[in-house]
């Protein structure tokens, strides 16, 4: 599929069994979330842009690297909450911005709540974040926001994707690449990812 990476790892395969299975608790869904969410951020930031920089180690000057641009997470509110964690502790110097947006439960139609987006976007890296893009409508939603709000350089980075979901993406926002740990096999009648792991929110938050 176009613009879609799909990361292949042992521990992502790991991460994402225990993250699956239902007998798993709050405390350590969370920390696969955290963890995974290190390895998610690691694929999603491999083309950052460096500015050279000139240091001095304790021996002599040597070349360093910098951020040439700002790096903006942007979780969708709720579940994207989850991955924050992981991401921020990879890329420490991130502004974190929020978009609000749940699915209507009868229509699974978007809904925008609230947002609090971080100046400079339209400079930066944007990371959007949720763990689960099912249907694909909160996604596209959130993206065509943020363009409405000036960024430009987007990236999507999801945990588990529906084949239905990545459509819908690449169908309305052609131009932002998908970064996923897994394409699973299709929505059910309630447009909850299959196999998935259920509620992603409900789990992370232990409001189930
Ligand atoms: C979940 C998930 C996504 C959305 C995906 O949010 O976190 O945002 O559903 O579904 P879609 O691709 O069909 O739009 P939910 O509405 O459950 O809200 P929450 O994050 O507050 O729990
Ligand atoms: N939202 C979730 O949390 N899980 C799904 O499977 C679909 C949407």
């Amino acid at each position: 599929m176009d613009n879609v990476s799909v990361i292949k790892h042992p521990v992502v395969d790991r991460y994402l069994t225990y993250l699956r299975d239902k007998t798993t608790d709050t405390a350590l869904f969370r920390r696969a979330m955290a963890n995974i969410g290190v390895i998610l951020a690691y694929h999603a930031l491999d083309d950052l842009e460096l500015d050279e920089t000139e240091i001095e180690t304790p021996i002599q000057k040597t070349k360093g690297y910098i951020p040439g641009q700002e790096v903006v997470i942007i979780p969708i509110l709720r579940a994207g909450l989850s991955l924050v964690d992981g991401i921020v502790s990879f890329m420490p110097e991130a502004k974190v911005g929020h978009v609000g947006v749940y699915r209507n439960e009868e229509t699974h139609q978007p809904v925008n709540y609230y947002h609090n987006l971080p100046g400079g976007i339209d400079a930066a890296l944007n990371l959007v974040v949720d763990p689960m893009l099912a249907t694909g409508g909160s996604g596209s939603h959130a993206l065509s926001f943020l363009k409405e709000n000036g960024a430009k350089k987007i990236k999507f980075v999801s945990l588990i994707a529906a084949p239905e979901g990545i459509e819908k993406l690449q169908k309305t926002h052609p131009d932002v690449p998908i970064i996923t740990a897994s394409i699973d096999e299709k929505l059910n009648e309630h447009a909850y990812i299959v196999p998935g792991l259920g509620d992603a929110g409900d789990r992370y938050f232990g409001t189930l």
